[in-house]
């Protein structure tokens, strides 16, 4: 028996729109054979995947993440512009494959607005130069009558693109990054790529990179030393993080539930790091979160030996599990509970690559299990996030410790009076849950809603697309003054939806 207390009152922050962003980058299946394909029965007049924009478009996302990734690391963007014939191949070394630089920065564009998102743009801080940098923001977004600005012009965009979110380079706190450095040298050449960036665009929202991951020998002492360099002049600190559990192993699957222990560990930090560094600088100026990559990720498959050198590749395409939906659930329950200092999230990545979309040749393209959750937030999570305070029974994690049976969070829309409860049961046997909503006015109860599946290892795949899927979540009984009692199966995610009618307001 679990008691989730949700008091009207308690609130953490405003849950932004950007944290329903993803990411695409120029790596294996990802842009090409992913959103671009040409061949495709499904593709449209400029060769993108029909079927692949129709289901980004139902996540509704806020941002994409735009384009890399390690691939940025080594990327010249000048290689993506003009007429495509004219357009250099080259090697990308991030992940062994060919880079034919059919789709630049004005075809990803053409492609965001058909999906309803914004570009969050990095820019290259390993080969590339705040020169670089600065001339992409002005190919971007100045207006006119400058040679970038005209250039863009001149091909085929006389309206300035408008790009608000920038990051400063990807985990260049990785050996496996082309041209990785200390946390001093980064922290130089963001600063001065932020500045030129700000002189040309006012408007801009600027990420440095914090750490690729804690388990990193430089962790947190990077994002410490990047900050003190950076803070008057950047908006977000990003952090990276996956959790694998690369070999299905039934005894461990309580262990593999718990990543959500060291998630919640690992913002903490980098909310402290950040206001360790607002201290130390005297600043007014707050800087927030951008988890700009997180995921469950199996490591262990795609790797780079294969299909060395040849366009669109496979590389990590991860065939996502039930169980892995379950674990991604409360991940991003972990971005709802601290709301108040993440204010931008990317689900890494997007379509074949780690993704929640997967096409191949004519098959219509598929959601894998995890699409179902993040749909679920995305549509479901509006407004402020609020505090859940709940009594379950825990039990001890490998190697993340103490956790609780059941997790929670909730969202309160001021403006419609819709309440969503996302729960997580961990254990392996139905749960009574009692819902507890405090201070509210009259309540009805929408929907409960789960994801549905038979056995925590099912995939969904091309010949059977739905064996896991979204559905209807059992019954609710309410049990008056704000009580509902919801049994939660094993390993599982539901969502309860309430609306909170208040006289006036609804009828608006
Ligand atoms: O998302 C896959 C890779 O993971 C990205 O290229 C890199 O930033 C991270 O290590």
């Amino acid at each position: 028996m679990a008691e989730v207390k949700i008091i009207k009152s308690c609130k953490i922050g405003k849950i932004e729109r950007t944290l329903f962003s993803s990411f695409i980058e120029h790596m294996g299946r990802a842009v090409y054979g992913g959103i671009y394909d040409p061949a495709s029965n499904y593709a449209d007049s400029n060769g993108f995947r029909n079927d692949v924009i129709e289901l980004v478009k139902d996540l509704n996302l806020s941002l994409i993440r735009y384009p890399g990734g390690n691939f940025l690391s080594g990327y010249d963007w000048k290689d993506g512009i003009g007429a495509v014939e004219n357009r250099p191949a080259k090697l990308d070394l991030a992940w062994a494959q060919l880079e034919p630089n059919t789709i630049g920065v004005l075809e990803f564009n053409k492609w965001i607005k058909e999906v309803g998102a914004q570009i969050m743009m990095g820019v290259n801080m390993g080969t590339g130069t705040p020169k670089d940098a600065a001339e992409l923001t002005e190919y971007c977004n100045h207006p006119s009558e400058t040679y970038w600005a005209e250039l863009r012009k001149a091909h085929g965009e006389s309206a300035p693109l408008k790009v608000e979110y920038w990051c400063l380079g990807n985990e260049m706190d990785g050996k496996w990054q082309i041209c990785s450095m200390n946390a001093e040298k980064y922290g130089k050449k963001a600063l001065e790529t932020a500045k030129m960036i700000r002189w040309i665009d006012p408007n801009v929202k600027l990420t440095v990179c914090g750490s690729s991951g804690s388990t990193m020998p430089t962790y947190p002492e990077w994002d410490r030393v990047v900050l003190e360099h950076t803070y008057d002049n950047i908006d977000y600190l990003s952090l990276h993080k996956y959790y694998e559990f690369p070999d299905f192993d039934k005894s461990r699957v309580s262990d593999f539930l718990a990543s959500f222990v060291d998630f919640d560990a690992f913002i903490r930090t980098g909310q402290a790091t950040v206001e360790y560094v607002k201290t130390l600088k005297r600043s007014d100026k707050q800087i927030y979160l951008s988890v700009d990559e997180w995921n469950v990720w199996h490591t262990k498959e795609g790797s780079c030996d294969e299909d060395r050198w040849v366009v669109g590749p496979k590389r990590i395409e991860n065939r996502y599990t039930a169980l892995d939906a379950v674990v991604f659930s409360s991940l991003m329950m972990t971005l709802f509970n601290h709301a108040d200092c993440v204010k931008i999230a990317c689900l890494a990545q997007l379509v074949n690559v780690i993704a929640p979309i997967l096409v191949e040749g004519d098959n219509h393209a598929i959601r894998q299990s995890i699409y179902y959750p993040f749909w679920a937030g995305s549509h479901y999570a509006n407004g402020l996030a609020l505090r859940t305070f709940c009594e379950c029974a825990h039990y001890k994690a490998e190697p993340y410790g103490d956790t609780p049976n059941v997790y929670s969070a909730a969202t309160y829309d001021e403006d419609s009076g819709d309440i969503s409860v996302f729960l997580v049961n961990n254990g392996n046997q139905d749960e009574s849950a009692q819902i507890r909503l405090i201070d509210f006015e009259d309540l009805q109860v929408i929907s409960s809603e789960r994801l549905v599946y038979d056995e925590l290892t099912d995939v969904n795949t091309f010949e059977n697309p739905e064996r896991i899927t979204w559905g209807n979540g059992g019954h609710i009984t309410p049990q008056g003054e704000g009580n509902f009692s919801v049994t939660l199966p094993p390993i599982s995610f539901c969502v309860v939806r309430f609306k909170e009618e208040i006289k006036g307001r609804n009828q608006k």
